[in-house]
């Protein structure tokens, strides 16, 4: 089922919200059937549906993580770099410092372009109240579980700063916010359900905040249990998510996804011209066939093999196919590997073969294919 591309327009706006995409693609996603076997009815074990995702061609550009550095708010204390600045990366999976906001040091406007944004009605676990709350010892845990994720970036579209509405679930609703959450949105921070292809920094370059299989925290153990300890106060375990889909599905199939041979004059011609399918691209790489098929920045969009990658920035124009000369930077685009930009690529050598990946935007391949060097 990863085999399959990609490429449709209206394939485009499904892979961009995450769903898988294809006619069968509701089957294969709607939440688990529950059955009589099955005495959780309310598991909700599949991903969410995307109603109301943004049309294709209103979804903005996709703005790279940049690591952002500035002075402290007054009032806050002195910033972790030798400086005494607060780092921040502006990217989903990026952290400020622990005890400060993301927004307050990150610009969350750059963290909505990096996936779809779009409101989504909140789950109501508690809609009479949390006798939970009672307990000092239970709220402390709460808020120190809130200020971690207000660290993140996960924080622009799950809380009620987002500018159209938090989407399913938000560190602000009122009483115990943990109700916003459905039972896979817990399932999934508890580690259960994979959400490893979203992405993650090293932990010593996003302030000590390590993201494994939950909101990045400077004590992943501890959020882990966190989430567990509300699925199993749901009545949940592991055993209810054992066939729960990973989050992500579109990643993952293109991260599978095995390059066919070019086809209809795809590949490069004897004077070294780029062509592909597909129309204007923002992101060219030029790999060898194993290298692994490029997703997502941070740590997945550069893979390992790759030989040559071009960005047009987010605020240049795509080049068009016939635009580009392997080893040649077009003007206004930037190199990203090799990592100095004046020097070329390994030259092509005649014979072998290669994988051409173009995408329109990160995570929106056009061609990508295998070509023999001329
Ligand atoms: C740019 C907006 C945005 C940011 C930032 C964001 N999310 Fe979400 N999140 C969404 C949307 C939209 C959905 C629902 C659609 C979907 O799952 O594809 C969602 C759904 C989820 C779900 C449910 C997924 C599933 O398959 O059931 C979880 C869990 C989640 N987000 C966790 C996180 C975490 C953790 C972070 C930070 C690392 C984060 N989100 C950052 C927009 C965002």
């Amino acid at each position: 089922m990863f085999a399959r591309p990609c490429t449709a327009p209206v394939c485009l706006v499904s892979a961009l919200v995450f769903v898988a995409c294809g006619e069968d693609a509701s089957n294969e996603l709607s939440p688990s059937p529950t059955t009589d076997n099955n005495p959780n009815q309310d598991a909700d074990a599949g991903p969410p549906n995307n109603d109301g995702a943004p049309p294709f061609g209103e979804l903005p550009v996709f703005i790279q993580p940049t690591r952002l550095c500035v002075d402290p708010l007054p009032g806050q204390p002195e910033g972790q770099s030798p400086n005494g600045e607060v780092c921040t990366w502006q990217a989903i999976a990026g952290a400020t410092e622990e005890g400060r906001s993301f927004e307050d040091y990150a610009s969350c406007d750059v963290v909505r372009t990096q996936r779809p944004y779009f409101p989504m009605p909140s789950h109501d676990a508690y809609p009479d109240g949390d006798p939970r709350m009672e307990d000092p010892a239970y709220v402390a845990e709460l808020a120190w579980a809130e200020g971690q994720i207000r660290a993140t970036g996960c924080a622009c579209c799950h809380s009620d700063n987002a500018p159209l509405g938090p989407v399913r679930w938000t560190i602000d609703a009122p009483g115990n916010w943990l109700g916003t959450f459905s039972d896979r949105d817990v399932a999934a921070l508890s580690g259960l359900i994979d959400t490893s292809m979203f992405g993650r920094f090293a932990p010593a370059d996003n302030n000590g905040f390590h993201r494994v299989d939950s909101v990045p925290s400077t004590d992943p153990d501890r959020i882990r249990a966190f989430f567990a300890n509300e699925l199993a106060h749901r009545g949940l375990g592991p055993e209810d998510f054992a066939d729960a889909p990973p989050t992500g599905v579109p990643l993952l199939e293109q991260a599978a996804y095995e390059a066919g041979e070019c086809e209809d004059g795809e590949g490069i011609t004897p004077q070294g011209t780029l062509l592909w399918s597909g129309g204007p691209a923002r992101y060219l790489y030029v790999m060898t066939p194993q290298a692994q098929n490029p997703t997502i920045p941070p740590n997945f969009d550069l893979p390992e093999g790759t030989l040559w990658r071009i960005d047009v920035p987010s605020n240049g124009v795509p080049v068009l196919p016939g635009d580009v000369t392997y080893g040649q930077l077009p003007a206004g685009l930037i190199q990203k590997h090799p990592a100095s930009p004046s020097e070329p690529p390994v030259a092509l050598i005649s014979g072998q073969t290669y994988k051409l990946y173009v995408t329109r935007d990160v995570f929106q391949p056009i061609t990508r294919c295998l070509f023999r060097a001329p």
